[in-house]
Parts: structure tokens; C-alpha cells; sequence
């Protein structure tokens, strides 16, 4: 969806077009990512940002450590050059593209998010992303696509975090196809108006906001459609404390602790966490009639 409001021209309004195609490459390759700002549009959010700063060194990114601090502190190890984004499964289209070809084929738009973490933190996020949709319906899905299965870089030369034998590695994660196509469900390959930090996950991520975060896998690298539902990293680590849907919910505890409220970097004190993360009137019909209870 494109923001109608915008309160400047962009660059193609005023540029021939293979002129601006060659800016746009140009910047993409050189500091930033050319986007439509979310300014006055319904991504806006119209809730104070956090700081990039919280936003770029208060991670969880595994594969770059365990500790908050460890994956900006480890974020020079991971260069995420070359990439390629692998799109197949139960598709009659497979394809395969490289980070530049991704930014090139998909416009990309701002969108501010709230990201909650089933730790009971949150933050709102500035993303730079396109729609998962476009990128699944590039590869038109058979009927027999009924999940999507993602699965992030397998290198520990590249990630070493994934020397740790206490995970089985690749991070991997799963949608059912009706919240992939949702609007919401971004791949961002950017934040705060620049191309992605490697610790948030570069140099692309999904980005569900309705979710747990750790329903977001960071720098991904395979995404398919598949007929069964996925196994996911944490419903294996801890089948009874992750379950699939992992929907933000404040009325179903974590077995360990509460869920209904969080605290927002930044703030000291805590809030109440929304139905669905505050996205209820766009998702909450994907779940009408089944017991949230049941599939946390
Ligand atoms: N993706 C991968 N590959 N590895 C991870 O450890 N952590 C998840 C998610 N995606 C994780 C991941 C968790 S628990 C959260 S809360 C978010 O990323 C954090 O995203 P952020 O650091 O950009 O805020």
C-alpha cells in the first residue's frame, strides 16, 4: 500500500525514470534505502519512537550472542554480503534473488511498528520494508502451500553464535499462509531511514507486529511454502512455553511470568499490552473461533 499523503515529492516525480532508478540503486548501495516515508500515513503509528540507539544495542540475535549487548558488540563479525533470498517449496515459480535485485523489484515503504517481546519488553521501530505477499505471490503458491516455513543463514563462519550447541541451528520460524499475505507482515531490509544494523537482523528480516518477537527471524535466507505447519526454533526448545501462534495476547500468561503488561525501552514505568500487540482490528478475524488458550 502506498502512502498518498506524503508531504514532499519523491525523487521519480521530478526525475526521469532512468535517472531515478540509478539514484535510487545508487543510494541503496551507498548509505541508505530509497523508500515512500510513513509520515501522515496509516503506518505512522503517532506513538514516540524509540531511540535507534535502544533500537540498535538491546538485541536478541542469537546467532551474535546471548546477552542484549552481545550482538551490537559482535556486529562488525557478520558481514551480510553476499545474500540471496530463496523463495520455493509448494510454488510453481521458485526464484532466487540477491539483496539488490530484492530492493529493486519490491517498492519499499516506511512502516512504524510496535515490536513486543514475549520477555515483556517493547519498542516502536521505524522499518523500511515491502510486503511478504509480494514476495509469495511472485512465486504463485500451488494450492498445496498452506504455511510458510523461514529459515535464517546457516554459517558459523559468518554467525558465530551458532557454535553454541545448546540450539539447533538454523533459527527457524513459521506463519500460516493468511498471516503471511496479511498487510501487515513485512520483510524489512531497513530501519530509521537506513539500510538494516547486522544486529537487527540484516540484511533482511520478517517483521510480524502483532507477534512475540521471536516470531521475527532475522536475516533470512529461505522462505517456503509448505503443507504442513513448520517447526519453529523456541516450539522446539520449549514446546510448552512457545507455541506456534505465539500471538501477543495480555489474558494468557507465559508459564514463568505475566504477559499483561511491558515495559517500553526507554519509559520506567510499565504499561498494559494490547490484544494482539494493538493490531486487533486487522488480524484479530485470522483467529476467529479457536481457542487462544489452546494455541498460544
Ligand atoms: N532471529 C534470529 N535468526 N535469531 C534470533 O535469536 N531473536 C528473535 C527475533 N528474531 C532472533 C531472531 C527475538 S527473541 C526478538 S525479540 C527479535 O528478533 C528482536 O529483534 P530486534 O533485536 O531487532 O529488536
Amino acid at each position: 500500500m502506498l502512502i498518498q499523503n506524503r508531504p514532499s515529492l519523491r525523487p521519480s516525480e521530478v526525475t526521469p525514470r532512468h535517472l531515478w532508478l540509478d539514484r535510487r540503486r545508487f543510494l541503496s548501495l551507498a548509505a541508505g534505502v530509497a523508500f515512500v516515508p510513513a509520515s501522515g500515513g496509516p503506518f505512522a503509528l503517532g506513538e514516540p519512537q524509540t531511540s535507534r540507539k535502544d533500537a540498535t544495542s538491546y538485541n536478541n540475535f542469537l546467532e551474535l550472542g546471548e546477552s542484549k549487548e552481545a550482538p551490537s558488540a559482535n556486529a562488525d563479525a557478520f558481514n551480510p554480503r553476499p545474500w540471496t533470498l530463496e523463495v520455493g517449496g509448494e510454488v510453481e515459480k521458485p526464484f532466487t534473488l540477491d539483496f539488490d535485485a530484492l530492493q529493486k523489484i519490491f517498492p519499499l515503504e516506511e512502516r512504524v511498528y510496535r515490536l513486543r517481546c514475549v520477555e515483556a519488553w517493547s519498542m516502536v521501530i521505524p522499518w523500511i520494508g515491502f510486503p511478504l505477499s509480494a514476495l509469495l505471490k511472485r512465486a504463485n503458491p500451488t494450492s498445496r502451500g498452506k504455511y510458510v516455513e523461514f529459515l535464517s543463514l546457516h554459517d558459523p563462519k559468518r554467525l558465530p553464535g551458532q557454535r553454541n550447541p545448546l540450539y539447533s541451528w538454523p533459527y527457524r520460524e513459521g506463519l500460516r499462509l493468511d498471516e503471511a499475505m496479511n498487510p501487515l507482515t513485512i520483510m524489512a531490509v531497513g530501519m530509521y531511514g537506513d539500510i538494516l544494523p547486522a544486529q537487527n537482523g540484516a540484511p533482511v528480516r520478517l517483521v510480524v507486529p502483532w507477534k512475540y518477537g521471536f516470531k521475527s527471524i532475522k536475516s533470512v535466507v529461505s522462505v517456503r511454502l509448505v503443507e504442513a505447519q513448520p517447526k519453529t526454533t523456541w516450539g522446539m526448545m520449549q514446546p510448552s512455553e512457545y507455541g506456534f501462534y505465539s500471538n501477543v495476547n495480555p489474558t494468557v500468561d507465559h508459564p514463568r511470568w505475566s504477559q499483561k503488561k511491558e515495559r517500553r525501552i526507554g519509559d520506567i514505568l510499565k504499561r498494559d499490552t494490547l490484544m494482539y500487540n494493538g493490531y486487533a482490528d486487522q488480524v484479530a478475524h485470522l483467529y476467529a473461533g479457536m481457542d487462544l488458550r489452546k494455541n498460544y
